[in-house]
């Protein structure tokens, strides 16, 4: 993993941080964006940590033009920051909507964008994006979660078509239940049991294969779900 030089969104926690921590070991560089790198050291040298909102949609492009001038030798997005929320659509505010679809959607298109055309530049790419079991199908009350995380499954697919022959791959992991502070703040949670849960440990060694792959191995999708699955609402 010494050739990879990897930019990850929400590096700071959950996910992001596991596949961040995995990477870091196997002796990758690695460039977190995040709006708070407090909450967790992660002290490595190989470690870059950069802040910022994927919200702002102006202030992160800049960011992310700021990041490839820094780190030309970027050669792998993790596209993997976002939050959830869930309830009828009806309750959300035109605002709630916009901000949810911005940070869930538009900032992966945004941040695919800039770093498709530096791929193609340097001639070698990986841009994996964490999407979710809710890519794969609607669930109650899941109309905003659902809509970004199936959009996020047709952003991979259309790109992996456009890459084709350029030695790009694009791949989307499709998680169920993993237990992070995503669930902080919404009325459930994965059950108590450990077998109610994905693995953080899993959901980074996959990420490392993928990557660790022969280049002419592309995984297009995985999905991953607990052994059993089981929701406490709070
Ligand atoms: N946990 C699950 O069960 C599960 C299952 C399937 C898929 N996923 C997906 O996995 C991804 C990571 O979730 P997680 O479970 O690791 O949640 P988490 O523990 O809450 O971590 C979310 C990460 O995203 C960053 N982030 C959120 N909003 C941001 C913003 N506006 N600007 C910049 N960074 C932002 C956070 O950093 P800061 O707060 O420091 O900004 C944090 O590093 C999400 O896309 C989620 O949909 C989660």
């Amino acid at each position: 993993m010494k050739d990879k030089c990897i930019l990850i969104t929400g590096s700071s926690k959950g996910i992001g941080l596991s596949i961040t921590q995995r990477l870091l070991q196997l002796g990758a560089k690695v460039i977190g964006i995040a709006r708070d790198h407090d909450s967790i050291k992660v002290e490595n040298k190989n470690y870059i940590k950069y802040t910022s909102d994927i919200s702002d949609l102006i202030k992160f492009e800049k960011s992310i033009k700021v990041i490839l001038k820094n780190h030309p030798e970027i050669n792998v997005l993790i596209s993997n920051a976002g939050y959830g929320e869930f309830g009828p659509l009806d309750n959300f505010s035109i605002k709630q909507i916009n901000n949810f679809i911005t940070s869930n959607l538009t900032s992966h298109l945004i941040i695919s964008k800039y770093l498709l055309s530096h791929f193609k530049k340097i001639k070698i790419g990986d841009i994996i994006f964490i999407g979710s079991e809710a890519s794969l199908m609607g669930a109650k009350n899941g109309s905003l979660y659902c809509t970004a995380k199936f959009g996020l499954r047709g952003l991979s697919q259309s790109l992996r078509k456009d890459v084709v022959g350029s030695n790009i791959r694009v791949c989307i992991i499709n998680p169920g239940m993993v237990r992070t502070s995503f669930f902080d703040k919404l009325k459930f949670s994965p059950g108590n049991k450990t077998e109610n849960s994905i693995s953080l440990k899993d959901i980074a060694d996959t990420t490392a294969n993928i990557l660790s792959m022969d280049r002419n191995t592309v995984i297009d999708e995985i999905n991953i779900s607990p052994a059993t699955k089981l929701i406490n609402f709070n």
